[in-house]
Order: C-alpha cells, then structure tokens, then sequence
C-alpha cells in the first residue's frame, strides 16, 4: 500500500504533469478573431456587422428557439432576462439556494426580491416542491438554474409555475448542450440564459452571455435593453431614440466571432468529454465510498461541473462524520496533485450580501432554512474545469488513481477526521469575509 502524500509518500499526479489548458484555441478560432478586426466592426452598434448575427442566428437553431440575443456576459443576460420578462421592484423571483451568486443577484439588480428554494441532494437542482412552497402572491417568477450542467426537474418545476403564473427562466449557464426529455435546456422557460465566460463548456476568450426565447415580443425588449432602450437598426444610421429603460449590455463581435468559431466544434468536443468524464466516473464508481454524479435517463448531463458525494459508512463513519471526512479526503486528494475544490462555501442566502440592507427587501435571509444544500456543501468536493478539455483522459486516470489509494488508506483517512477540530466551509467564509473586508 502507497503511503498518502499528505503523510510524505509520493504524489499519484506528478507536480509536472499540468491541466490542460481550457477554452482550446485553434488556428480557426485565431482566424476568426483576425477577421473581426479587419473588418472594424466591433459591437451591434457597427453597421453591417456580422459576427453578433451570426452566432445569435447559430445558437438560436442550435437550442431550437426562435430568438437569440447576444450579451456582454452571463449575469446581465439574467437581470436583462428579467426587466425584458416585466419584473421590476417588489416582484419576489424564486431562486435555488445552491447556485452561483449571480443568480440571486440578477433579480436585485430589477429591484425584484429574491426567495430561496432548497435542493434535492442528489441532483443538487432545485426542488420543485420547495419551489411550490415558497410561491407567495407576489411571486413573478423562477429562475430555474441547470446546476453543474444536469438539467433540473423541468416537468415538475413548469407544472408549479403554471398552477402560479410564473414566468420561467431558465439559467443554463453551466448546461450548454444539455438536454431534457430530448429538448435543449435553454428552450423552456418564457426566456433563458447562458454564460460564454472563458470557464464554461462553451466559452468565449473573455466574457459574454446568450439569452434566448420564442417569444417575439420579449425578444424585441432585450434586444433594446441591451442597447439603452434603442432600435439600432443592422445598416443604415442610428437615430439615438430611447424607447425604454435600458443598459449598456451589447457584446463584443470578436468574443461572438471566437465563439461561433467554437460552436462548430462543440457537438465532437462535447462527446469527446461525455466518453472522458464517463470512463472516469466508472472508475470512481466501483469506490464504495464516493457517489460519482448521474443523470437520470429522462435528461443528459453535460459535466460543466463535477460533484461528488462522499459516504462517511464504508470509512467506519458516522452520518455527523460527513463534514469532516469531506475536508480530510479534499486535503488528501490535493496533496496527490488532485484539484478537488469547494463549489460554493455556503447557501446563497448566508452570503454576507443578503445580510446587508438591501433595496426593497424587507426579508431575513437564512442559510440554515436549506438543510439539505447545507449538507451538500458540507459532504461534497468538486472538480472543475480539469476536465473539460478533449485529450482530459490520462489525467482523469491519475485522478482516479488518486481515488483508489486514499481507498486503500482509509483507516488513516477515518482516524484523521475523527480527531479533525472541524469547521464547516460556511464558518470558515465568514472569517475570510470578516479577514477581507478588514483589508
Ligand atoms: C449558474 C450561473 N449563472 C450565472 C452565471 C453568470 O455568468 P457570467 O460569469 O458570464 O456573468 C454563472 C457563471 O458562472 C453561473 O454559473
């Protein structure tokens, strides 16, 4: 038996061996880029630019909607989803408890008040009965977040949101090519989001965002909003009329231009990752010790993120172990060159944010009112973005190798959490909160 690098034995991934490098940058996408430049077109603001067009065009056929519109980044295609969708100040927008923070931020930025709705443990998506139970009358809307890129429980959450007339949104911002009962996520609420930044499946070289829709009306408001509330028509003269509230959220023609150069290698590099992540989660698998993530056969998961459960049983553990054997196993994996990160250190309503005065908000926010993503933070590591890129395999085995000797080591593992003075992820935000904002 290997001795644990954490204890001084050797590393299972050698400090040499390196992450492949994510977004992939071809000649094509180089070329693509120099394109744009050459042709001096640079925003939907140039006439006769192409490149904004085309990828809104490609990526509307591609999540078999009528509309895209392209945007400067994930977060301002959300509140832009939002203010085109009608909800404005006082407006309570459902939101789940476990997802990144701009998706409870974009609803305050319409003034709109985010409520919290709980998880489901295993698919860490949002739980359509939690949804139903924070629906009050004030309730506008839900945004419906395809966490990790497994998309959520879409029959159930469209049954409340029409028992309630919700407008749905869908935040597919880590689910691009994911599909639900054969449909592209992104292609069932009234209006959806997607993210381009440079750590998703389907990144741009920077920022950018996607929102699309069936819907001609809604579709006509975001394209105006994007550009302060203004008809700038593809050619001829701006007339700098401002019909609406707006923002300055127009995207960037050589980020769209990279882009689309991407999309038409996304379809092959996606199925490369599905066969790398598989072959990978197959060999954790027959691990008694780690939940791998799944899909249900109702859905397809597109691996942006991976999260893994860790069962504190096969150690010898008590459930209240969880936490603790969690920290250990992360700190032993990193120690063999393995990058298990945290994905959220608390619930998003236990961030400092929601416990500051807020615009409109009359509401106390608490974390503990979401036992299960509580649980989930606390006795789950993830992987993330040393996986997404095509040739991801032998380090994935590595990976896995890793896996199988601190398996092999369990005693050690076990005996090392058991004396672990623990502090759970959200206990240690607040003292790096508190240690940042003292400078
Ligand atoms: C679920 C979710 N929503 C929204 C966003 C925001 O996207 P962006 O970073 O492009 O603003 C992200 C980005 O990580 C995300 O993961």
């Amino acid at each position: 038996m290997d001795k644990l690098a954490m204890l001084g034995g050797t590393r299972t991934v050698p400090r040499d061996r390196r992450i492949p490098k994510w977004p992939v940058v071809t000649p094509d996408d180089e070329e693509a880029v120099r394109r744009v430049l050459a042709s001096g077109r640079f925003t939907t603001a140039s006439s006769g630019e192409k490149e904004i067009a085309g990828l809104e065009r490609e990526w509307a056929r591609e999540t078999g909607t009528r509309h895209c519109v392209a945007v400067s980044n994930g977060t301002t295609a959300l509140s832009l989803a939002l203010a085109a969708a009608g909800i404005g100040p006082g407006d309570e927008v459902i939101v789940p408890a476990l997802s990144f923070i701009a998706s409870a931020i974009a609803p305050l930025h319409v003034f709109a008040v985010p409520v919290f709705a709980d998880i489901d443990p295993v698919t860490f998506n949002v739980d359509p009965a939690a949804v139903e139970a924070a629906v009050t009358p004030r309730t506008k809307a839900v945004i419906v977040v395809h966490l990790h890129g497994l998309p959520a429980d879409l029959t159930e959450l469209m049954a409340v949101a029409e028992r309630h007339g919700l407008t749905v949104i869908e935040d597919a911002a880590q689910a691009h090519g994911a599909r639900y009962h054969d449909r592209p996520a992104g292609s069932f609420g009234a209006i959806n989001t997607f993210s381009l930044n440079v750590s998703k499946n389907l990144a741009t070289c920077g920022e950018g965002g996607l929102v699309t829709t069936d819907d001609a009306d809604l579709y006509q408001r975001a394209t105006m909003m994007r550009q302060f509330g203004e008809v700038i028509p593809r050619r001829g003269s701006r007339s700098y009329v401002s019909h609406l509230l707006g923002w300055n959220h127009k995207p960037a023609a050589i980020q769209c231009a990279f882009t689309r150069s991407r999309l038409a290698r996304f379809g092959h590099e996606s199925e490369l990752r599905d066969q790398n992540v598989r072959h990978f989660l197959g060999r954790l698998a027959e691990l008694p010790w780690l939940h791998v993530p799944t899909a249900p056969d109702d859905r397809t998961h597109v691996w942006h993120i991976l999260r893994f459960r860790i069962d504190p049983e096969p150690f010898g553990l008590g459930p209240e172990f969880a936490g603790p054997l969690r920290s250990v196993v992360m700190r032993a994996l990193r120690a063999e060159g393995v990058p298990a990160t945290h994905y959220q250190l608390m619930p998003l309503p236990a961030q400092r944010l929601f416990q500051s005065p807020l615009p409109g908000v009359d509401r106390k926010y608490r974390g503990e009112d979401h036992p299960n993503t509580l649980r989930v933070i606390d006795g789950s590591f993830t992987i993330q973005k040393a996986h997404l890129h095509p040739d991801a395999r032998p380090l994935l085995d590595l990976y896995a190798d890793a896996a199988t000797k601190l398996w092999e080591n369990r005693d050690v593992i076990a005996a090392e959490a058991k004396s672990l003075d623990y502090m759970p992820p959200w206990r240690e935000a607040e003292q790096i909160a508190d240690a940042e904002w003292e400078g």
